[in-house]
């Protein structure tokens, strides 16, 4: 049985005491049935976190880290240092990271080199923007990103890895994949898994939908056979709708 997961992306949003208030707000909404649920605070707050969440399910994540061990690189974090503070799981490739943080294919191969070289989990994020989709070039789009990143892991290492097909049109836009596209999109993701790595890797990998899921669509999203959960942004603010999209699945 795949995992099943939602993980809530915080992106830069709310200060110390914002995120002590959303983290006791979740750990009050009780349990999660068999759903690996996990959050993304800012980097200087992933400690706290840790330690406000140490006695709940909810798992604590990065949202991004350098790929060097360490050394003279002003304002990144390291793999090490996440795991320093019992963060076990990052986020790499977010689409606001390659579009704003000129964040290559090349550079996130090797970040993901260097998590998975750390046992570290990696929930690695993909998705075409609108001009692909409009041109029918999003198969393309979305091959080429988990083939120039993912495909000179070794089988061993696909155990850290969680996939999350973002298509960039639908972040914060209110605009969602329909269950149907999401479907196809991710049964095709499983599909170039199972040639690359071979159908029992295929078959384990769990693979989320990110972009625009709120409560009210979660359940139609969630219930495709090839969607195994969701990156949430905005509804993850919310203790309320973060936890109903929980319950969606
Ligand atoms: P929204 O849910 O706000 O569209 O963001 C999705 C996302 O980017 C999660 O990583």
């Amino acid at each position: 049985m795949r995992k099943k997961i939602v993980a809530g992306n915080w992106k830069m949003n709310n200060d110390k005491q914002e995120t002590t208030t959303l983290i006791t707000a979740l750990k009050a909404k009780g349990a999660f049935n068999g759903v690996e649920v996990k959050i993304a605070p800012t980097a200087i707050h992933l400690s706290q976190a840790v330690t406000e969440l140490n006695d709940s399910a909810i798992e604590v994540i990065g949202q991004n880290m350098h790929q060097a061990t360490n050394g003279a690189y002003t304002g990144e974090v390291s793999v090490g240092m996440l795991q320093s503070i019992g963060v076990k799981s990052v986020i790499l490739g977010h689409s606001e990271r390659r579009a704003y943080f000129n964040e290559t294919d090349e550079a996130l191969a090797e970040k993901v080199k260097t998590a998975v070289a750390h046992d570290m989990e990696v929930i690695f994020c993909f998705g075409e923007e609108l001009e692909d989709r409009k041109a029918d070039n999003h198969f393309a789009v979305v091959e080429n990103q988990l083939r120039k990143a993912l495909f000179d892991l070794d089988s061993a290492d696909w155990k850290y890895i969680v996939l999350a097909y973002e298509p960039v049109w639908a972040i914060g836009t209110g605009e969602t994949a329909s269950p149907e596209q999401a479907q196809e999109m991710h049964a095709f993701i499983r599909n170039l898994v199972e040639e690359g790595f071979g159908a029992e890797i295929a078959e384990n990998v769990a693979i989320l939908y990110g972009g625009s899921v709120k409560p009210a669509n979660a359940q139609e999203i969630f219930s495709k056979s090839d969607v195994d959960g969701g990156l949430i942004g905005g509804a993850a603010l919310n203790a309320d709708d973060f936890f109903a999209i929980v319950q969606s699945i």
